[in-house]
């Protein structure tokens, strides 16, 4: 895990994000998903296939989703922004964390969408918490994929859906770090 963690802790991360956006000629108070959706969409295919996961989930706005393995929280505020839904966003890094409440707060869109610094191996929320899961390649990283899985149950409502977008390995064509499988990484 602590590689995984290494590999995602950015320097400064928020204010580089700030440099690029005034670079652009961005006005700040107006910024955008879609400005950001060039760096804030850590997933194959980027805000196309959050878009079509979002159709797929059938998520409502009367609903509290987790996402898990969130990042800097571009598909979180996508997810909320698009269905109207509450979603909080969970992820090992305390740099992304912190990137992710700060770019929240400049689409001022802190109201439906928190984070916490926090690993899906030990979820800090109760049993029967959420009305749904959300979790866009996190999984790929995670070496005990089946204790996640029961994290997330745990926290999950009876009948609650969960969502999973995956990068997949096959005896051909195995996935290389990060992501975690029990041939690939030492
Ligand atoms: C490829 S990024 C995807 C981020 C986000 N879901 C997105 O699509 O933009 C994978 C994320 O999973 C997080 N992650 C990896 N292992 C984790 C763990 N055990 N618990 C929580 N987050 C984890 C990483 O810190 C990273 O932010």
């Amino acid at each position: 895990m602590n590689s995984i963690h290494d590999y995602y802790s950015p320097n400064d991360l928020y204010n580089k994000i700030i440099e690029g956006l005034n670079k652009l000629g961005k006005d700040l108070s107006k910024v955008t998903l879609d400005d950001l959706q060039p760096v804030d969409e850590f997933h194959i295919r980027g805000d196309t296939a959050t878009k079509e996961l979002i159709e797929l989930s059938g998520f409502t706005p009367d609903m509290h989703i987790l996402d898990v393995g969130c990042g800097i929280g571009g598909s979180t505020r996508r997810l909320s922004h698009q269905t109207g839904c509450w979603v909080t966003g969970v992820d090992l890094s305390e740099g992304y964390i912190d990137t992710a409440e700060r770019l929240t707060q400049l689409l001022n869109m802190q109201e439906r969408v928190k984070f916490r610094a926090t690993s899906a191996l030990s979820l800090p929320f109760d049993d029967d918490s959420f009305d749904g899961a959300w979790s866009l390649q996190m999984n790929m990283n995670v070496e005990d994929k089946l204790s996640w899985l029961k994290e997330a149950y745990r926290v999950l409502r009876p009948g609650a859906r969960a969502v999973l977008y995956e990068v997949c390995g096959n005896k051909n064509t195995p996935p290389y770090f990060p992501c975690r499988g029990r041939k690939t990484v030492p």
